[in-house]
């Protein structure tokens, strides 16, 4: 397996533009892939903006940010991730729409290049069905903020191969993340548990067991937890939490998983957390 040296992610939202920052910051070239040209520029914006907070913040100096500036380029032409040896995925989650994904990457690509999904809650080994190679696929998942979060999720599969793995693995650690290997199952590790967890946060505010800000304090002062779950709920949005919380369900059938309709009813009314500026707070 060749040493990951130019990555290419598509899909250039919140996750898909942290992901580029992480890569860039962490020396790797990357190409990064929007739709429309107005998508395009939101992610410049968005890895503009998050490295001119860096410098800001006296973490990065002038030309350090366009060192990371300069490692990355952000077109439309999904054929330019032609020179990638891994591309990660990060488009919305349906399961049609990265088949279309990995299944043009098998004509773009070197085949032994590595196709990863940054999927939240979809099954890697599906995802790997729209592949003619399904032993290069594997899942690699990061966590909201990406450029702050520690984390990357390895999700291997059946038909993953060792090599690939290893060679996420490496990238992963080299980049100065921690990488964890796991299995394909629904919410992998941590979002099985922390979606249980905003589950039984949830049916507490339901049965008004407690307020959202009195249960986010026992969870931050108590437990040690940076925020707290109605906050976190906010960060990650509600419509998001809806989403991975359903397809979780839908896997384990564990009541610690049964949708909550405190949440759905949020979710209907508009109220999608910090991105509609109001969910369980409101934001300014
Ligand atoms: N992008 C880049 N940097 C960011 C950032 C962002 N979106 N948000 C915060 N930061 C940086 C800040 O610049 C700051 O950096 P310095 O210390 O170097 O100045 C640092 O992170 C800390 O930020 P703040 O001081 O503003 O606030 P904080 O100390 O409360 O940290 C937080 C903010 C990092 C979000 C922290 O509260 C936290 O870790 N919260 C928990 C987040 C979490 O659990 N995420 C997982 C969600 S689940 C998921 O992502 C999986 C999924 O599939 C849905």
């Amino acid at each position: 397996m060749r040493q990951i040296t130019t990555v290419g992610v598509i899909g250039l939202g919140t996750m898909g533009a942290g992901i580029v920052e992480v890569f860039a910051r962490g020396g790797v070239q990357v190409v990064g892939v929007e739709t429309t040209e107005e998508l395009a520029e939101r992610g410049r914006g968005i890895l503009r903006a998050s490295t001119d907070r860096a410098v800001a913040k006296g973490r990065l100096d002038e030309a350090g940010q366009q060192e990371i500036l300069d490692r990355v380029t952000i077109t439309t032409a999904l054929a330019d991730l032609a020179p990638a040896d891994l591309v990660v995925e990060a488009v919305p989650e349906v399961l049609d729409l990265k088949h279309e994904v990995f299944s043009a990457l098998d004509d773009i690509v070197a085949p032994d290049a590595v196709l990863a999904s940054n999927t939240s809650s979809l099954s890697i080994t599906s995802i790997a069905a729209g592949t003619a190679y399904p032993g290069r696929v594997v899942g690699m998942h990061f966590f909201n903020p990406a450029p702050v979060l520690q984390l990357v999720e390895v999700i291997t599969t059946v038909r993953t191969d060792d090599a690939v793995r290893e060679a996420v693995v490496e990238l992963a650690g080299r980049i100065g993340k921690r990488p964890v290997v796991v299995g394909d199952r629904a919410g992998f590790v941590a979002n099985y548990l922390l979606f249980g967890y905003f589950v039984s946060a949830l049916r507490m505010l339901e049965q008004r067991h407690v307020s959202r800000e009195d249960l986010d304090t026992a969870m931050r002062v108590g437990a040690g937890l940076p925020m707290g779950p109605c906050t976190l709920m906010d960060l990650v949005g509600l419509d998001v939490c809806h989403h991975i919380g359903d397809v979780i369900y839908a896997h384990s059938r564990s009541p610690m998983h049964a949708p909550s309709p405190m949440l759905e009813r949020m979710v209907t009314a508009g109220l999608l957390g910090r991105k509609s500026g109001e969910g369980f707070y409101t934001y300014a």
